[in-house]
């Protein structure tokens, strides 16, 4: 890929990622971008699918857009810039498959380029960046960061986790905390440890200065 078709992906990205909030905006997208490359190095797999499903995957993210839209937008794109049909097919199937709500999805893709992007992702969801992000996703919806009386759950379908309001702190023990053990790679698991402690150690401390309920 020369730099120039890739300024132009960055360029198109920026712009439609800039009126989300500020835990999915291309900020975000830079440090998936680091987290990839540093799985990259001890993972391999192909580094021109992985970049380009980095750069592209929250155009499609189902919370801001329309999902059919969004992929046909960016397979228009791709096409446009001349990308190798079948590299676009895998771009766009890794777009489609990385979602923590996809598990609850009949058909299910694999490759190993999903693997490292998945990870690259989930890491920006937990530590202190994941706290950061939780906050601002939530305070971007209206919810409580905590209230003692509603407890954490477990959901059924991706539509039932999508539409819960659950306040923010909840959304540590339903998602953010079963992350490490989530992980594809070995690379990204190592790389989840000590931001899977962070939150725990952030809890306590939110907790206790939180006081008896
Ligand atoms: P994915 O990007 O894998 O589809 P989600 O949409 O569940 O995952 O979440 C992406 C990020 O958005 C989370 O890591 C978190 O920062 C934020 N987020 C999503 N849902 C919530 C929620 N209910 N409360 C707080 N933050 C959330
Ligand atoms: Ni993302």
């Amino acid at each position: 890929m020369t730099e120039n078709l890739l300024f132009e992906i960055e360029e198109w990205v920026q712009d439609k990622l800039a009126e989300c909030e500020a835990g999915h905006d291309w900020w975000h997208i830079i440090r998936v971008r680091n987290n990839a490359q540093k799985i990259h190095e001890h993972e391999k797999g192909d580094w021109h699918v992985i970049l380009l499903a980095v750069l592209l995957h929250d155009v499609a993210d189902t919370k801001f857009f329309d999902e059919f839209e969004s992929l046909m937008l960016i397979e228009q794109k791709l096409l446009d810039l001349q990308i190798e049909r079948h590299v676009i097919d895998h771009v766009i199937l890794i777009i489609q498959n990385m979602s923590f709500s996809k598990q609850w999805s009949e058909e299910q893709f694999e490759s190993h380029e999903l693997k490292i992007v998945q990870d690259a992702d989930r890491l920006d969801a937990m530590g202190a960046i994941g706290v950061a992000r939780a906050f601002s996703y939530g305070g971007h919806k209206g919810r409580d960061f905590y209230n003692p009386d509603i407890k954490p759950q477990s959901y059924d379908d991706a539509e039932a986790y999508r539409s819960s309001d659950s306040p923010t702190i909840n959304h540590f023990y339903e998602k953010l905390l079963l992350l490490k053990e989530q992980m594809n790679t070995e690379t990204g698991r190592l790389m989840a440890e000590d931001r899977h402690r962070f939150m725990e150690d952030y809890l306590k401390q939110f907790f206790k200065e939180w006081g008896p309920e």
